[in-house]
């Protein structure tokens, strides 16, 4: 197949290591390499750096993936800010190419759920901004990707790459994101109580780390 369309990566997490929205992206944009030019860009710091050559490459691609974390239920503020200066910037000039847009919404609690308002913002950003909405997968318990490769973190992710293998074979095809792809995506990757019970534990060891004695304290209540 002839590559000359581009896939373009927007990583929402402010985090400049470990990254479970880039993991999941970088994940997917891989497999698209079979249809696309790719090429991965840091919100946050692409903000900082150069807001046009960012627009101008927004502009420029074919495919745009946003892959973000959950930041109180929302949009973590990078991602409204570009958001914000793409509609800006699509006002003034007279878009004729054809662009497709889907994001990968990831949070911190267990179910999937919490990241439905934030996948309806991207998808209510594409449908008034001229993007093609292809869809988008959200998943719970973010934070136990940590950043880490998902092809090497074994059975615990294999729904995962199931949904971006799928996801990325539509969308290669010309397609959009599979209803299986979003419902793979959506399996907790553990039993509740176990991933609490980690969470329990880790908020335990920073609490210590940081010389916290009553993790209930409520200063400010009446
Ligand atoms: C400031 C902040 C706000 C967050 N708000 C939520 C939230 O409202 N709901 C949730 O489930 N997780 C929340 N999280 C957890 C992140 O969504 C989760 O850790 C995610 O996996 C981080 O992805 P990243 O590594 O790409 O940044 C929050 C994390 C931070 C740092």
């Amino acid at each position: 197949m002839m590559k000359d369309k581009k896939a373009l990566l927007l990583i929402g997490s402010p985090k400049i290591k470990n990254s479970t929205s880039e993991a999941l992206g970088n994940y997917l944009l891989n497999r698209l390499k079979k249809g696309y030019i790719i090429e991965t860009l840091q919100i946050k710091k692409s903000l900082k750096d150069d807001l046009g050559v960012l627009l101008e490459k927004i502009n420029n691609c074919d495919l745009l993936i946003i892959s973000s974390p959950l930041y109180v239920d929302c949009l973590p503020a990078p991602v409204i800010k570009i958001f914000e200066e793409i509609a800006d910037y699509r006002e003034e000039k007279n878009l004729t190419k054809k662009q497709s847009l889907m994001a990968i919404i990831n949070c911190g609690f267990p179910e999937y759920f919490h990241n439905n308002i934030a996948l309806k913002i991207c998808r209510n950003f594409a449908e008034r901004n001229g993007f093609h909405w292809l869809g988008g997968l959200t998943m719970g318990c973010g934070v136990a990707i940590n950043g880490k490769p998902i092809d090497q973190l074994g059975g615990m992710t294999r729904n995962i790459t199931k949904a971006l293998d799928l996801a990325s074979e539509a969308i290669v095809e010309g397609g959009v994101v599979p209803v299986e792809s979003i419902e793979l995506m959506r399996k907790q990757m553990f039993p509740k109580w176990l991933y609490v019970m980690a969470g329990h534990r880790g908020w335990k060891s920073q609490a210590k780390k940081f010389n916290v004695n009553n993790l209930y304290a409520r200063p400010y209540a009446e």
